[in-house]
């Protein structure tokens, strides 16, 4: 039996600093051998959001220590790894630029070959860390950073169907719970607030709800989050409000998600339909009943992948790393980090979107 490929995987594009050893099995399907993430939350959380250069000095204090981790925790050694994948972008280019240049000097100094790897790829390709799960599918990536619906077709084919033109969803949550005085990431928290809330007690805007097709749009939210806030008198007019936010998310989520479906079905002709929802909105249990219901209605099979490979992790990156190596598309060590890096190369020039290649 020929040797499998083995590859270190390493993301710091933002808040977390991973990294994680892959290899496949006899199928081809991808055997995670270590997945080490370490998060900055307690960095960030005393100024409400992720601050970009707190953030790179946090990578370069854990990246060699975390990569040691990866490595004693699969169980291989350091020769026997055959390559080096890091996230290039998009992301925060200081932050981008620790593990890019940690992997590239990594690679160059066991002399095996470095693929730089795009962050949103390993989301589109996580399913695949632990399903046989066949293309295409709808993939709806809603976390700190992203939202957008891709129609995922197979390695480097992608089709973005929507993306939001301003914040993120997990950005808006974490914006709302931060007006409700709530500490960052502060979106957990929401949900739990508008448990106890009247969800219609406030009327919150829509932004672009009957337009755009499944682009999505979230600032507006905020702008009214921000007047209603200084309003509240009470812990009850809190719970309202979280519960207002959450339903409103509800609903744009219900109405562009089933708009998706349609964006997908005209571009796809499917055996399956299948939409994965991943990001670290996910978790939120209203937003993923909501979506279980809306998949039965329209006989879509509905797959959350696992916690761990959800949100930021180095897997993903490592198992698309893999499967460039298998097909020789490695990178020079001049590769730059990218900040804005759609994988959708016709969707670059949308607004919100914009990228220099
Ligand atoms: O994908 P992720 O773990 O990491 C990055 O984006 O880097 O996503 C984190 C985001 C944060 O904005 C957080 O507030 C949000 O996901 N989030 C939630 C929930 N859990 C995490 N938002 C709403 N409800 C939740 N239960
Ligand atoms: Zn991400």
């Amino acid at each position: 039996m020929s040797k499998k490929p083995l590859i270190l995987g390493i993301e710091s594009s933002c808040d977390e600093t991973a990294a994680s050893l892959i290899t496949e099995n006899e199928l081809g399907l991808p055997v995670v051998l270590s997945n080490i993430i370490s998060s900055q939350v307690e960095v960030h959380k005393k100024f409400g959001g992720v601050v970009p250069e707190l953030a790179a000095r946090s990578h370069i204090e854990k990246i060699d220590w975390i990569v040691k981790k990866a490595i004693d925790e699969s169980g291989r050694k350091i020769e026997e790894i055959d390559g080096v994948a890091s996230t290039a972008g998009p992301g925060l280019i200081v932050c981008l630029s620790v593990g890019l240049s940690f992997g590239k000097a990594f690679a160059s100094a066991i002399n095996k070959p470095f693929i730089a790897v795009n962050h949103l790829e390993g989301h589109a390709l996580s399913p695949k860390l632990n399903s046989n799960l066949e293309f295409p599918y709808l993939l709806l990536l809603i976390s700190g950073g992203h939202s957008q619906y891709l129609s995922v077709n197979n390695l480097d084919q992608y089709k973005r169907l929507g993306t939001t033109i301003d914040d993120a969803l997990g950005e808006a949550f974490d914006k709302t719970a931060k007006l409700l005085g709530i500490e960052f990431p502060g979106g957990p928290k929401i949900e739990i607030l508008a448990e106890k809330g009247d969800p219609k007690k406030y009327k919150l805007p829509k932004p672009i709800f009957n337009k755009g097709g499944c682009n999505l749009s979230f600032a507006g939210l905020k702008t009214a989050i921000l007047k209603i806030s200084k309003t509240i008198k009470s812990e009850q007019d809190k719970y309202d409000l979280a519960a207002s936010f959450q339903n409103t998310i509800e609903e744009i989520l219900y109405k562009k998600t089933r708009i998706a479906f349609t964006e997908f079905e005209k571009i796809n002709s499917l055996n399956e339909k299948i939409f994965v929802v991943a990001g670290g909105v996910a978790a939120n249990k209203k937003i993923r009943s909501m979506l279980i219901n809306l998949c039965k209605e329209n006989n879509y099979k509905n797959i959350f992948p696992p916690i761990e490979f959800c949100g930021d992790n180095a897997a993903m990156i490592a198992m698309v790393g893999l499967k460039k190596y298998k097909l020789n598309q490695f990178s020079n060590l001049d590769h730059p980090a990218i900040p804005r890096w759609p994988l959708d190369k016709s969707a670059i020039f949308l607004k919100g979107a914009g990228v220099k290649l």
